[in-house]
């Protein structure tokens, strides 16, 4: 079989990952075709109007999954985010972020091994902010029951399906009564409704905060809204080797965007030094999400290929700086190939 999928090359080290990744997924022969579309700056500089063209999302309507590289968003002013605008636009609700210890890479803590599961479409992160008077701006948290609910159901889901034992659900109810207070009230009803073979606990966010870095093994689904899973991403990242080792998903009924949790990293964006895993990694979560959907069994097994070749990689010492090493984002992506 041989399947179509949308390349989302993004701002800053977007391309240049997203490159390495792409070789890597060809030395592997996976049977993907790629439809390059724009978003973010690029679509700009590339003489278009919109940072979100609506060829770009029609699409990914059109073949349902896309690999997506990070897309710049001003700090303070300027523009709205394309990645908001794109996860709301595509109804992209639930976002996956997996969290795993890797061999080779030393950190504080070994067998880390979480999901952090973001509902992507609403809370203070929807951006709704208002200047009420010269010096005065609010800005509105929302909280509905259809996305709490469905947000709690997609994680014990996918608990359930991966064989994942316990949801953790951090929050701020005692202080956000009303919103956060709905959010867990829904989780609560999904996993008595439906899920009382997972272990549920439900914590508040700045004590699991504590507690993550005091010691992430004990934690296995994490449950939350979209703030709180923006920040958290980052934090379990830095649990594990940074930014530069960690993908996701973001899913919804119809479609799907497959994204590393970094950012377009400015700093070190066109050096060529910029880890191309965590892009890798969310084209291998890509593949499987493929491979399950058409019970494609060896898309599966190109995909776990991949998977154990940058895992080896690790391994033998191939790492980018972030990590310690010294390879280039491109001599990486070719420790990996020879690995294959
Ligand atoms: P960032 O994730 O781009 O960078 C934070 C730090 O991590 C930087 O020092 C960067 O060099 C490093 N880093 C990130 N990815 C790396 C990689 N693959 N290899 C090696 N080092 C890596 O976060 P920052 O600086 O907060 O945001 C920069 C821009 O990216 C902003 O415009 C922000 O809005 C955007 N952004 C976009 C996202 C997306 O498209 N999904 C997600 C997060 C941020």
């Amino acid at each position: 079989m041989k399947y179509t999928a949308v390349l989302v090359p993004g701002d800053g080290i977007g391309p240049e990952v997203a490159s390495a990744a792409l070789e890597i997924l060809a030395a592997a022969k996976a049977p993907i075709d790629w439809v390059e579309c724009l978003a973010g700056v690029a679509a700009l500089e590339a003489g278009g109007k919109d940072l979100l063209p609506t060829a770009t999302i029609e699409a990914i309507r059109k073949h349902g999954v896309a690999l997506k590289g990070p897309c710049t968003t001003p700090v303070g002013g300027g523009f709205s985010s394309v990645n908001v605008a794109m996860r709301k636009t595509l109804d992209l609700y639930g976002a996956i972020r997996p969290v795993r210890s890797l061999n080779g890479v030393k950190t504080r803590f070994e067998n880390v091994d979480l999901v952090v599961v973001r509902e992507n479409t609403e809370g203070l992160y929807a951006g709704i902010e208002n200047e009420i008077t010269s010096g005065v701006v609010t800005s509105v948290k929302v909280a509905t029951r259809v996305a709490c609910l469905r947000i709690a159901e997609f994680a014990f889901r996918y608990a359930v399906h991966r064989n994942r034992k316990k949801v953790s659900v951090f929050h701020k109810a005692n202080i956000m009564k009303l919103s956060d207070g709905m959010f867990i009230k829904c989780a609560r009803e999904v996993h008595e409704s439906k899920f009382q073979s997972i272990e549920y606990e439900e914590l508040i966010i700045d004590a699991a905060c504590m507690r993550l870095v005091q010691d992430p093994t004990r934690f296995d689904v994490l449950l939350m809204e979209n703030l709180y899973g923006d920040v958290i991403s980052d934090l379990c990242a830095g649990l594990v080797g940074g930014l530069g080792v960690v993908p996701g998903a973001n899913l919804g009924e119809h479609c799907a965007i497959f994204e590393a949790v970094h950012g377009s990293a400015p700093d070190i964006a066109g050096k060529g030094v910029a880890n191309p895993l965590a892009i890798t990694m969310s084209a291998v979560m890509m593949l499987n999400y493929i491979a399950e959907k058409h019970s494609d069994t060896s898309l599966a097994a190109i995909a776990t290929r991949i998977r154990t070749a940058y895992d080896r990689a690790l391994v033998d010492g191939c790492k980018t700086r972030d990590l310690g090493g010294k390879l280039g984002t491109n001599e990486f992506a070719k420790a990996v190939i020879e690995r294959l």
